[in-house]
């Protein structure tokens, strides 16, 4: 029997009133359809970190750290702020080094006119720093506000369905690729 892979759902967006809840809890409910998937959400709305960049002794950071090394996989579900991503996500991201390395991450974008997509172009860079291998495959909901009815749900026929599938599918691909090849030998061993 093939084990679940460990999915954590990141939270781009910490701010008050916000749609992140909205656009979160429909890529929970399709990660569970998938079935492949055991899924924790890392939430910086939930998370007691202090306005300066704590220690890694901090336990917050710990806890946080250690949440993401017990991940297989990651998907990030962030709007887009003034061309680029939320501070926060950058605050949590930057929390932790080695233990994002040689995982798969994936993004669920959303925004205005440009759906996210520049922040998602952002973060692929800051993921490449982190050792991750970042899926090509990525679901961008533009004019969000519009796209979700006022009690949360998304359209029947929405093409975003049908892009979160073939995002899900990938990324299950990589996670169990990569899980398999850090079994078999340390990433952090890994020299020249
Ligand atoms: C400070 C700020 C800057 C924004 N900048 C952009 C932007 O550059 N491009 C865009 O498409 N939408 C932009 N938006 C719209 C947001 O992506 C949209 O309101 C989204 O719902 C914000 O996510 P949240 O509600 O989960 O915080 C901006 C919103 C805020 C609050």
């Amino acid at each position: 029997m093939t084990l679940p892979i460990r999915l954590a759902m990141i939270y781009g967006s910490n701010r008050e009133g916000r749609l992140c809840d909205t656009v979160a809890d429909w890529a929970a409910a399709e990660v569970d359809k998938s079935g492949a998937f055991s899924l924790l959400r890392l939430d910086p709305a939930g998370l007691d970190l202090s306005l300066r960049h704590p220690s890694r002794d901090d336990p917050t950071v710990a806890g946080l750290r250690q949440a993401i090394a017990a991940a297989d996989a990651f998907l990030v579900v962030t709007p887009e702020y003034n061309r680029g991503y939320p501070a926060p996500l950058k605050f949590m991201i930057d929390c932790a080094s080695h233990e994002w390395h040689a995982k798969p991450v994936a993004f669920v974008s959303y925004g205005g006119i440009s759906g996210g997509l520049r922040a998602v172009e952002q973060l692929r860079l800051v993921f490449g720093e982190l050792h991750t291998a970042t899926i090509r495959d990525c679901v961008s909901f533009a004019q969000a506000h519009e796209r979700f009815r006022p009690d949360g749900s998304l359209p029947e026929g929405d093409g975003a369905y049908k892009a979160m599938a073939l995002l899900l599918a990938r990324l299950a691909w990589w996670a169990r690729a990569l899980r398999d090849a850090r079994q078999a030998s340390a990433y952090s061993e890994v020299a020249a």
